[in-house]
């Protein structure tokens, strides 16, 4: 097992700290390290000989370095011999070298600081281990849990390996990232009161794979600090990454600081940062530099709902809205689109190709790009009706077509799970929804475009729907479209590598929205005629006078 990740990994240059991918390795800067020390309470000021500090992927001594710095100093105020600290710090690093690099990194700062020489290499050889952390971690606890976890996908890795990971920690789902494991292990050990603080890719906190991570967290833990860094000149080279410090301590969850740090923040001293960041955790307001805004949150997230942080002035707007108005899904009916299994075979242009009754409409995302809904002639070779699976002798030209493919029909998924149903589509059809008026929404990327089929398809795939009973769409189109539509994929929705977001529909449902009958007649005129003519600035302003949301508020939420 030793060894197994090595070759993602480029050699890292010495005392600087890094998110390491497949295809680089990036540097975080010295004062990244101090204020995440900083703000876990691993400070000299503490008593550190009596804790266990654990590094769970040392590399060559980033976070390493600067805790012995701390530790040693803290024996000093202490009186405390440095061999009394053989059981104070634990480093874990796959990759031999760097584990070398970090023991003469310890070694030169514990004799920088007057220990004998004796006494240097053996705190240094016991501290350092050339080991996975992921395969030790569960067996004994610690105090802190302190460092930069490695960002590899887990397909990315051995499948042996992988599969030995996911057994070992049960939240690491789907396409997760090794990072979740990482955090997982650390949260394990912690004692009471004991922190886990990491500088790590922050996507677990939204996307899909980080629920039962963040089930767990907000199941048994304390979430104490998350600073966003999307922004900060945190890393010695442009980042691939969205990286957020986050503290999570084995502790009754109270209140959270949120903050957000920005280019600029690094000409604070890091000392001064973290003094903040604490204060605000204290319930003061102090005065905040350039480039760094905090904010005290009373109620943490629960389950596996997304924490959709990015700042503070954001968080406070989305609880807003969450506690003043409804979800969606409430009012109206979200959902997808039908998805085939073998598109080829199961959508087609020629009206002749079976008989008519078994051809439906399809609307794809390409029909509705102008922001009008043109259909462009696609149907569904439909197998369904009101009871279930049409049968095949009763549509001979249906029969002949799907038998015709059969082999490539039976391949699918779906069809190997339902033998007899093998000329299935992966979904059933609902044939009410074609003649129903609804919103169609393309996969959603930065904005959100909704469109009126007003009755003649059916959705593909790629199409999420809404439809209500209730709306007027057209009223609810113009709220979809507006700054607050925005804010809610700003909020909910993912930043993939390019900058780019992406939303995902189960957070479509999540969307706060007014009570229909709450929007006055000439409100619900202005949005009507927003979305008609896709105007998002009449769309913004009649938006937010239905929400009551100030435009100041708005912007400084959206970051502009
Ligand atoms: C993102 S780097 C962080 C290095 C160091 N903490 C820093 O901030 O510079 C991740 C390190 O974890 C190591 N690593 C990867 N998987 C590991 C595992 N299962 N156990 C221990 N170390 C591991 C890699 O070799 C790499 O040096």
């Amino acid at each position: 097992m030793r060894g197994i990740q090595q070759s993602l990994f480029a050699p890292t240059p010495s005392t600087q700290s890094t998110i390491a991918e497949p295809k680089g390795v990036v540097y975080t800067k010295r004062w990244v390290v101090d204020l995440l020390l900083d703000i876990a309470g691993y400070k000299p000021e503490c008593d550190l000989a009596s804790a266990l500090a654990v590094e769970p992927a040392a590399g060559d001594g980033a976070f390493l370095g600067p805790m012995i710095e701390r530790l040693v100093e803290s024996c000093a105020r202490r009186n405390k011999p440095i061999s009394d600290c053989a059981g104070s710090l634990l480093a874990y690093e796959l990759d031999e070298e760097s584990a070398a690099s970090a023991r003469s990194l310890a070694v030169n700062i514990l004799r920088g600081r007057g220990a004998d020489p004796i006494v240097a290499d053996t705190l240094s050889r016991g501290w350092i281990r050339t080991a996975d952390y992921l395969l030790e971690a569960t067996s004994f606890n610690a105090d802190f849990v302190i460092g930069n976890p490695p960002y590899i996908r887990l397909e990315d890795i051995p499948e042996g390996t992988a599969s030995v990971y996911r057994q070992a920690y049960t939240t690491m789902r789907g396409r997760a990232d090794l990072y979740v494991a990482f955090f997982e292990a650390a949260l394990h050990q912690l004692r009471d009161g004991g922190a886990c603080a990491f500088i790590c890719a922050d996507r677990w906190m939204r996307n899909q794979y980080g629920g039962d991570l963040r089930e767990r967290v907000t199941g048994a833990f304390a979430v104490d600090v998350v600073i966003e860094m999307h922004d900060a000149d945190a890393f010695h080279e442009e980042v691939d990454a969205y990286p957020a410090i986050t503290v999570i301590r084995r502790q009754r969850q109270q209140s959270t600081v949120v903050a957000s740090a920005r280019r600029g923040v690094e000409n604070t001293p890091p000392r001064a940062l973290a003094g903040m960041v604490l204060a605000t955790a204290s319930g003061e307001t102090p005065a905040l530099p350039h480039g760094l805004s905090a904010a005290l949150v009373h109620t943490w997230f629960t389950g596996t709902d997304p924490w959709p942080c990015h700042s503070p002035e954001q968080l406070a707007l989305l609880r807003k809205l969450e506690d003043r108005f409804p979800r969606l899904e409430l009012g109206a009916k979200v959902g997808i689109g039908v998805a085939t299994g073998n598109d080829r075979v199961f959508i087609t242009k020629d009206p002749e190709l079976v008989e008519p009754s078994r051809l439906l409409k399809l609307g794809l995302a390409a029909d509705i790009l102008d922001g009008a809904m043109k259909w462009s002639g696609h149907y569904l070779v439909d197998p369904w009706n009101g009871d279930g699976l049409v049968r095949l002798e009763d549509f001979p030209r249906l029969r002949a077509y799907f038998e015709k493919h059969q082999e490539a029909l039976k391949k699918r998924h779906t069809a190997t799970n339902n033998v007899r149903g093998w000329y299935k589509t992966i979904d059933r059809v609902t044939h009410d929804l074609t003649n129903t008026p609804k919103l169609y929404i393309a996969d959603i990327k930065n904005v959100l475009d909704p469109v009126l089929d007003s009755g003649m398809t059916y959705p593909h795939h790629n199409l999420y729907f809404v439809q209500s009973d209730e709306w007027d769409l057209e009223v609810l189109g113009g709220l979809l479209m507006s700054a607050i539509g925005q804010f809610f994929v700003e909020s909910y929705g993912l930043r993939m590598r390019g900058g780019y977001l992406r939303f995902q529909a189960q957070y479509l449902r999540r969307i706060r929205v007014p009570d229909f009958r709450a929007v006055s007649k000439s409100l619900a005129n202005d949005l009507v005629q927003a979305f008609r003519a896709r105007d998002r600035q009449l769309a913004n302003r009649a938006a937010l006078e239905a929400y009551g949301i100030d435009r100041c508020e708005m912007e400084a939420a959206l970051g502009h």
